[in-house]
């Protein structure tokens, strides 16, 4: 064996170089990388007993891509991966990939310039740049479309979805596919049979059938693709860079498309969506990292699930331990409700399986682990009991009061409060230790993110076994203080605040929501109170008309739920502006003396956004939040902020924090202590 460098070792068997990667995490192809492939290539090409060259990787994966900790940096001097992939494509040699783990991105486009390609049966690959504001720069666009045709292609790019090893095998990515504990072997058997038979110099520049069949439809083919997905990739940048660099590959030679690929890369590159997109990568990754608990911090076992409450929020979360082979027992109050809540899970499992997503079996697997139960009794076994029922003080006191006589010693026993005080609840047990807060996000099976509430007496195996537990479920799980809606909610009321202000002083529902759907958001604050239910928390026996919503109600508007609310709507959901909701407000502003006047988008945005931020600073001044990157977390996963925009904390340091400061200060709002003393400094919340 020779070390070629630091990362590469260079070992030879017969005629057959084998080079072997070494660079964990994920063998990102950092310049020792680059050096090691193309000081290993060279060698294994300049030694004349070696007939064929065999890639692979140590540890748990393929290269998994660019390094992204050298984006945005200056370059370092190393071969560059250009250089690397043109001395592979120049090899005189049948070059063979073998590819476990995940080959992503600048991994995959290494691939794609060897000759041949052998993968273990649980790899995967893809080119997930577009997740990082980016395009494949290093030939993907050009190779890919021309070894599956630029529909796949399309696909790929602008989806960045990893693809099984069967599937790629298929769309003609890799070239045989063996098990796991094959691939080596697999790979010098592919290797001798090149040589022994002479197999061609096969490169994927070179291969042109698909996009020549593909070019007299080309036009219509990629109208109809933008048409499609226009409203899943309204805003951001990257994904029409990468429609237009598989357009390339079908209407233009090789180097011409990859003329085009650079020109579009570069500009990615330095923009902020990708520097957004790139941050929330990492900003993800660091929500799992808990101060003060070790990286390997002993996890308490969850094998078995309670859930009190059958609703929609039970249910949801029911659903997220189902998935994953956890059984859950979930416990109500009445038959009824209990019977209704199963029903729903069912349901919603039958819904997936309709759409081929889930087989028959699958359900019933998953049902299989589901138990309902009237009596709080059978959660005694239960590793994790999480209750989700009304939120109201005193009733959560009494269901923990119950639990502790319930739950087995070292049980978790969790709320799913999204308001309430965590310590006050744990208080009400013997074992205040034992009580954390996990905040889910409605629909409970579907949204991301989970904010874990760490109470004063939370002990950290708990904390610990909280998180792990999210990111076992799939959850994004960041951990939050104890305060009044945590962060996403304590943060959300100071833009609800202001978007009712706003429709009092002059603007209209719909403008509001236009704003925030036109800054990136899903939908805007009234559209979002028509889809809960403009009654949520309404009691028409108290009502005294105080508020717009409360008029709303007492004139029997619902929202959605009956077509009537800020919106009204037909039978298919189409809403359009209510002139009724428009004279409740109207009347509602005269009555307090309101001057209605004309509202600009720019006050509407920064009105919204703007004491949002500054809440966002009192929760890290308050240590509510472990750090900045974390609100933006909550922000992404559970409220529908625009990836591409970073989070509200990263949004902030490019909008620029002094420029906040006077903006608060213009609408009348005392701006946190520290973001003045960040903006006084110079300073940013994220660094970036
Ligand atoms: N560069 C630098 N660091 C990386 C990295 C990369 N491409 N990919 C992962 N890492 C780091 C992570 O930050 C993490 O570091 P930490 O332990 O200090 O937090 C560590 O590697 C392990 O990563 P994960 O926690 O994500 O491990 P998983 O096993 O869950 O996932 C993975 C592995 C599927 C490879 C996932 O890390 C991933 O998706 N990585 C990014 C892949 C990617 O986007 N590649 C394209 C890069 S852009 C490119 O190639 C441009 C080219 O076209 C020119």
């Amino acid at each position: 064996m020779t070390a070629i460098n630091a990362v590469m070792d260079l070992t030879r068997d017969g005629e057959v170089a084998v080079l072997t990667l070494n660079s964990p995490p994920v063998n990102a192809l950092s310049a020792p990388v680059r050096d090691g492939l193309a000081l290993g290539i060279a060698a294994a090409e300049a030694d004349p007993a070696v007939k064929a060259i065999v890639l692979i990787c140590a540890g748990r994966t393929f290269i998994a891509g660019a390094d992204i900790t050298e984006f945005g940096k200056p370059a370092v001097k190393s071969a560059s991966l250009f250089d690397v992939q043109t001395a592979m494509e120049q090899s005189k040699k049948p070059i063979i990939a073998a590819i476990h783990g995940t080959a992503l991105g600048g991994g995959l486009e290494v691939a794609l310039t060897c000759h041949y390609r052998i993968a273990a049966a649980s790899a995967k690959c893809g080119l997930p740049e577009v997740k990082l504001g980016l395009l494949p720069g290093a030939g993907g666009t050009q190779r890919l479309p021309r070894l599956v045709g630029p529909e796949i292609a399309l696909d790929l790019v602008t989806s960045g979805r990893h693809v099984g090893a069967k599937e790629a095998l298929k769309m003609g990515v890799f070239d045989e596919v063996v098990a796991d504990d094959q691939l080596l072997p697999g790979a010098m058997a592919m290797a001798r049979k090149a040589i022994a038979e002479k197999w061609p110099l096969r490169l994927a520049r070179d291969v042109n059938d698909k996009v020549d069949a593909a070019r007299p439809n080309a036009a219509k083919l990629f109208a109809d693709f933008r048409a499609k997905n226009a409203k899943l990739l309204r805003g951001f940048e990257a994904p029409e860079a990468n429609i237009q660099c598989i357009e390339a590959a079908v209407n233009l030679p090789f180097d011409e498309g990859i003329k085009v690929e650079r020109a579009l890369f570069v500009p990615l590159m330095q923009g902020l969506q990708s520097r957004a997109q790139r941050y929330v990568f990492f900003a993800e990754r660091m929500a799992a990292k808990v101060e003060g608990l070790p990286a390997d911090a002993q996890l308490l076992p969850v094998k078995s699930v309670g859930i009190i409450g059958a609703g929609t929020m039970g249910g949801g979360i029911a659903m997220n331990f189902l998935n994953v082979g956890i059984p859950v027992t979930i416990v109500e109050m009445k038959e009824e409700a209990l019977s209704r809540g199963i029903g729903v899970i069912r349901k919603n499992y039958e819904n997936t399986a309709a759409k081929g997503k889930l087989t028959a079996a699958d359900v019933e697997t998953r049902m299989g682990l589901l138990k309902g139960s009237l009596d709080l009794a059978d959660l005694g076994q239960a590793d994790l009991i999480i209750e989700a029922v009304f939120e109201n003080m005193d009733i959560k006191k009494e269901l923990f009061a119950k639990l502790d006589g319930v739950a087995k010693p070292g049980a978790i026993l969790a709320s799913n409060t999204s308001y309430l005080n965590v310590d006050e609840i744990a208080a009400a047990t013997k074992r205040p230790g034992s009580v954390v807060g996990m905040h889910f996000f409605s629909p409970a099976n579907v949204m991301r993110l989970l904010e874990v509430v760490n109470g004063a007496k939370t002990e950290p195996a708990v904390l610990a076994t909280a998180m792990g537990i999210g990111k076992k479920i799939g959850k994004i799980a960041v951990v939050s203080g104890v305060c009044h809606g945590f962060i996403g909610n304590r943060m959300l009321s100071f833009r609800q605040q202001q978007a009712q202000k706003l429709i009092l002083e002059g603007a209209l529902p719909s403008d509001v929501d236009r704003v925030l759907y036109d800054f990136g958001f899903p939908m805007g604050p009234f559209q979002m109170s028509d889809l809960a239910g403009l009654d949520i928390g309404w009691n028409a026996a108290t009502s005294k008309g105080e508020t717009i919503r409360d008029r709303m109600c007492e004139a029997g508007m619902r929202g959605q739920k009956n077509g009537k609310g800020f919106y009204n709507y037909d039978a298919e959901r189409n809403r359009t502006p209510s002139p009724e909701t428009e004279k409740i407000i109207l009347d509602y502003a005269a009555e307090r003396g309101i001057n209605r006047r004309s509202i600009d988008d720019d006050e509407i945005l920064e009105r919204c956004l703007l004491p949002m931020v500054n809440e966002g600073a009192k929760i890290l001044e308050e240590k509510m939040a472990q750090r900045a990157s974390d609100i933006d977390i909550v922000w992404l996963n559970g409220y529908g902020w625009p990836v591409y925009r970073g989070g509200p904390m990263f949004w902030a340091d490019h909008y620029g924090l002094a420029k906040i400061v006077e903006r608060l200060k213009h609408y009348g709002i005392t701006p946190a202590p520290l973001l003045e003393k960040l903006a006084a400094s110079g300073q940013t919340f994220t660094g970036q």
